[in-house]
């Protein structure tokens, strides 16, 4: 079984960021292959990155981080699921983000957005911070745009109740299979011995 990290990207009170997860999450749970972890931004108290150095050249010292780069390590794949502020990602999920490096080196990110415009720009720059921790972004995405959000902001539909977004969620989920697959299978004592 090949693990799947769906990081919550946002931990505000009252976030909307559980609801995409959890919907993933279930998709998740239909594949043989892949099991789903939820990986919540909340369990994990890292302070504002304070190191002397990347964590390309040093592990981080601070509290929180040592958790937080095993979660990371032990995972085959992500999703990000997140939120759009001010056009970007959170700065709690990119401040995570930076609390790691080879941890999230050779393995494949697929995305989850919601808000207005489905959060397209924030997944555009984890597309290019993914990139930077050389990882694998996918080209598929789910985004939950401003008129399925708002219904289910408002309590309305459940995100399921929307057969685009389930497609979606397949499509995404079935790229994502591949691509966590040939990853791990390449990741092996062997090729990860070759210089990088
Ligand atoms: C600080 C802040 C900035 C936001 N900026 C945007 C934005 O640029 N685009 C957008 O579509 N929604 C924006 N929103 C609205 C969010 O899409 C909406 O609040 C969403 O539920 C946030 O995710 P969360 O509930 O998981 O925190 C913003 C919300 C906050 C709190």
């Amino acid at each position: 079984m090949r693990r799947i990290g769906i990081v919550i990207g946002t931990t505000r009170q009252g976030r909307f960021g559980d609801k995409p997860a959890t919907w993933i999450a279930g998709h998740l749970a239909r594949y043989q292959d892949l099991v789903g972890e939820i990986i919540d931004l909340r369990d994990h108290d890292l302070p504002f990155f304070d190191e002397a150095m990347s964590p390309i050249y040093a592990m981080p010292n601070c509290p929180g981080a040592s958790s937080w780069s095993q979660r990371i390590a032990a995972m085959d794949g992500f999703i990000f699921v997140t939120a759009e502020y001010n056009h970007g990602i959170s700065g709690v999920l990119k401040n995570a983000l930076d609390h790691a490096y080879r941890e999230f080196n050779r393995k494949p990110a697929a995305f989850i957005g919601y808000g207005g415009v489905g959060a397209a720009r924030a997944v555009e720059q984890l597309r290019l911070i993914a990139v930077e921790l050389q990882m694998a972004p996918l080209r598929h995405a789910v985004h939950i745009t401003l008129e399925p959000y708002l219904a289910v902001v408002s309590g309305r539909n459940a995100i399921d109740d929307f057969d685009f977004l389930n497609a979606g969620a397949a499509a995404l989920l079935d790229e994502l299979v591949w691509w966590t697959e040939a990853l791990a299978v390449a990741r092996t004592p062997r090729m990860e011995a070759m210089p990088r």
